[in-house]
C-alpha cells in the first residue's frame, strides 16, 4: 500500500519524507489555502517546491469547471514537473478531461467521489487514481470503508488499472481499514501516519529494555 500525505505544509511533507515511508503528496485548493498561498505563480512554484522534496506523484487540483478550462489548466500543471498528477473533479466535463488527460498521458487523480458509480466512471475515463473520500462520508452517517469495498469489486471484476486512492483519511484505522480492503494508497495527514507508530507496549518494552541494558 502507497502513503500518500494529504497536506501543502512543506515541512510536513519534508517530515514524512524523512520518515522514509512516503510515495507521494495530494493538495486541494483547500490546503493550499490553509498554507496562505495565493496568486497563480505562487501556487505554481509551491507544487514545484513539493515535488523537490518528494520522489513520488503529487496531485494539484484544477479549479475550472467546463472542459477547456481543465483542459488548459491541467496541461500547463502538467508540464511544470513529471511528477504531477492533474486533480479533476468529478463532474460531467470532467469525465470528458479524464478521457482527454489519459489519451495525452498526462496522469490524473479524479476527486470528489462519493460513489461507486462516479467510481466507475472515472476508471472507464482512464483515471489513474480515483479518490473516494471516506472521512467526508463517515461525517454524514455513511460509511466510507464500505464505498472502498464495492471500488475494489468493480474494479476486479473488469481489472481497471484506475488506482483507488483512499481520502479523507483522517486517523490510523482508516488507514488499517483501507489496507485491508485493498486501497492501493491512503492518502493522510501527518498525524495518522505517525500514529501507526504508536503502541503503549512499544514504550514501556523499551523504557525496560533500556533500563535493563544499565544494569
Ligand atoms: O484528500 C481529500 C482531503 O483533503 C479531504 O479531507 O478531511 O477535508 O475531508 P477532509
Amino acid at each position: 500500500m502507497k502513503f500518500f500525505i494529504d497536506t501543502a505544509n512543506l515541512a510536513q511533507i519534508k517530515e514524512a519524507e524523512d520518515l522514509g515511508v512516503l510515495d507521494g503528496v495530494t493538495t486541494n485548493p483547500s490546503l493550499m489555502a490553509k498554507e496562505g498561498i495565493k496568486g497563480e505563480a505562487n501556487i505554481l512554484k509551491h507544487y514545484v517546491d513539493i515535488c523537490n522534496i518528494v520522489s513520488g506523484d503529487v496531485s494539484a487540483e484544477v479549479i475550472s469547471t467546463e472542459f477547456e478550462g481543465i483542459k488548459k489548466e491541467g496541461e500547463a500543471l502538467a508540464s511544470l514537473h513529471k511528477q504531477i498528477v492533474v486533480k479533476v473533479p468529478m463532474i460531467k466535463d470532467g469525465v470528458k478531461a479524464l478521457k482527454y488527460f489519459s489519451s495525452k498521458g498526462i496522469k490524473t487523480n479524479c476527486t470528489l467521489v462519493f460513489s461507486a458509480g462516479q467510481a466507475l466512471l472515472a476508471a472507464k475515463a482512464g483515471a489513474t487514481y480515483v479518490s473516494p473520500f471516506i472521512g467526508r462520508l463517515d461525517d454524514v452517517s455513511t460509511d466510507g470503508l464500505d464505498l472502498i469495498r464495492d471500488i475494489r469489486t468493480i474494479y476486479d471484476n473488469y481489472r481497471y488499472k484506475t488506482q483507488i486512492l483512499a481520502a479523507s483519511v483522517r486517523h490510523p484505522m482508516h488507514i488499517i481499514n483501507c489496507a485491508k480492503l485493498g486501497a492501493d494508497v491512503a492518502t493522510c495527514p501527518l498525524s495518522a501516519i505517525t500514529a501507526l507508530l504508536k503502541h503503549p507496549l512499544t514504550d514501556s518494552g523499551l523504557a525496560q529494555f533500556l533500563a535493563d541494558a544499565k544494569k
